[in-house]
């Protein structure tokens, strides 16, 4: 897939370079050439030996070597790259690239190409949500870089969130789908993702352990391929994928009106954990403990999005696909809630506890569509995600 690709991978200076190492050789694998560039903080994570052992090919290190610049000047070493690759990318070199700053090799040389740049962010989950960072992040999407990652999780430092640079194969994923057709061009695709959050009071409220990390995936993976990307999405764990146009909800009623508002699409896919129920009238003071007895919660139900559309008789989008979570029976419980419910395809999966599906990194799911159940090996949500889509455009071209 990668065969006669020439990639510049950068290796900036965090613990997550020796990821990097990795990523070259699943990069080579695949039949990349990878012309490797190491920063001075890169070189005290990984040494450049072994960087161009792996990479097999000399490492470049300074700006000022010149006689790199005889053999090879930093202009033409940017331009000679079907993709500039950034992994891991820190957040010192997203704020020179959002500044245009030029004060090393890595950072000239990003500022001198025309080549796509693709960047898989490391870093700690506070200086990833920092302003300044989410700011420069605006910024150089907006000139076009394109983003993998980064994934949630425990970080080195010993906190949890947001940072960890993505798994080398989701990146090697990410820049073949760079280099794939892009079939979803001029598509607008609808996914919802996330819990919902149901106030009882100001300060309390019901909620489901949906992390949000497979509705993100697929809105990713919907993304690479080319497609237009409504995001709606309640209170989640992960970060939304760059590029999606964002709508943050946190009611299952601010879902739905989001939602309409959002159509038409081409696609629909509801990857939400929509809460069913939210309380009849939610109290607009904080509920307080009483010697009269304990508070008694009255529920009403919430409108079903899903059916919603799926229903809907004018303007339905094309597709309209639902995720269905289950703890027994999961294929009839799944094939019976495509049919009551109306939808195309139904992606079921088993969220029992000892599956760990629920907030974990892999999920094992069954596509449920007109023609039957296909059940899908147990793999990375990115994964399950890039093959969902892959199936979406099949479907939509
Ligand atoms: N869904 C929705 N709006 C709701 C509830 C669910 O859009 N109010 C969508 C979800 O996004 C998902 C699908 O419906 O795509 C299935 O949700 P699930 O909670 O598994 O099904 P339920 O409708 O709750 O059915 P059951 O009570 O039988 O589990």
């Amino acid at each position: 897939m990668l065969q006669d690709k020439r990639i510049l991978l950068i290796l900036t200076g965090g613990i997550a370079a020796y990821k990097g190492l990795d990523l070259i050789r699943r990069l080579r694998e695949r039949g990349a050439a990878v012309t490797p560039v190491v920063t001075r903080a890169a070189e005290q994570f990984v040494t450049p030996l072994s960087v161009s052992a792996l990479a097999g090919e000399k490492v470049y290190r300074d700006l000022f070597d010149l006689t790199d610049e005889a053999e090879m000047g930093h202009i033409q070493l940017s331009r000679s790259a079907d993709l500039i690759l950034v992994a891991p990318a820190t957040a010192d070199i997203m704020a020179k690239m959002a500044q245009g700053r030029a004060d090393d090799l890595a950072s000239t040389l990003l500022l001198a190409t025309d080549t796509p740049v693709m960047i898989a962010p490391a870093m700690n989950v506070r200086m990833w949500d920092h302003p300044a960072t989410q700011r420069n992040l605006a910024q150089i999407t907006d000139d076009g870089v394109s983003v993998v990652g980064p994934n949630d999780g425990d970080m080195a430092c010993g906190e949890y969130g947001p940072g960890r640079m993505s798994e080398p194969l989701e990146i090697v994923a990410a820049v073949e789908t760079h280099f794939g057709p892009k079939p979803l061009v001029g598509k607008h695709v609808l996914v919802t993702s996330g819990p919902t959050h149901e106030p009882i009071d100001p300060v309390r409220y019901i909620a489901n352990r949906s992390s949000g990390a497979q509705g993100a995936a697929v809105a990713g993976a919907l993304l690479a391929l080319g497609a237009d990307v409504t995001f709606v999405t309640g209170p989640a764990d992960v970060a939304a994928p760059v590029g999606a146009h964002v709508v943050p909800v946190q009611t299952a009623q601010e879902m739905k009106a989001a939602v309409d508002a959002a159509l038409p699409a081409d696609a629909a896919i509801f990857a939400a954990a929509v809460a069913d129920w939210r309380m009849a009238t939610a109290s607009d003071r904080k509920l307080k403990k009483s010697k009269d007895g304990l508070p008694v919660l009255e529920f009403a139900e919430n409108p079903d999005i899903l059916a919603g559309v799926s229903q809907m008789t004018k303007g339905r989008p094309g597709l309209v696909v639902g995720f269905a979570a289950e703890t027994d029976d999961v294929q009839a419980h799944a094939t019976a809630k495509r049919t009551r419910k109306g939808c195309d395809w139904i992606v079921a999966n088993d969220v029992s506890p000892e599956t760990g599906i629920m907030g974990g990194s892999e999920n094992a799911v069954i596509l449920i569509t007109e023609d039957g159940a296909d059940p899908w090996p147990r793999m990375p949500k990115a994964e399950v995600a890039l093959r969902l889509a892959q199936r979406i455009a099949d479907a939509l071209t």
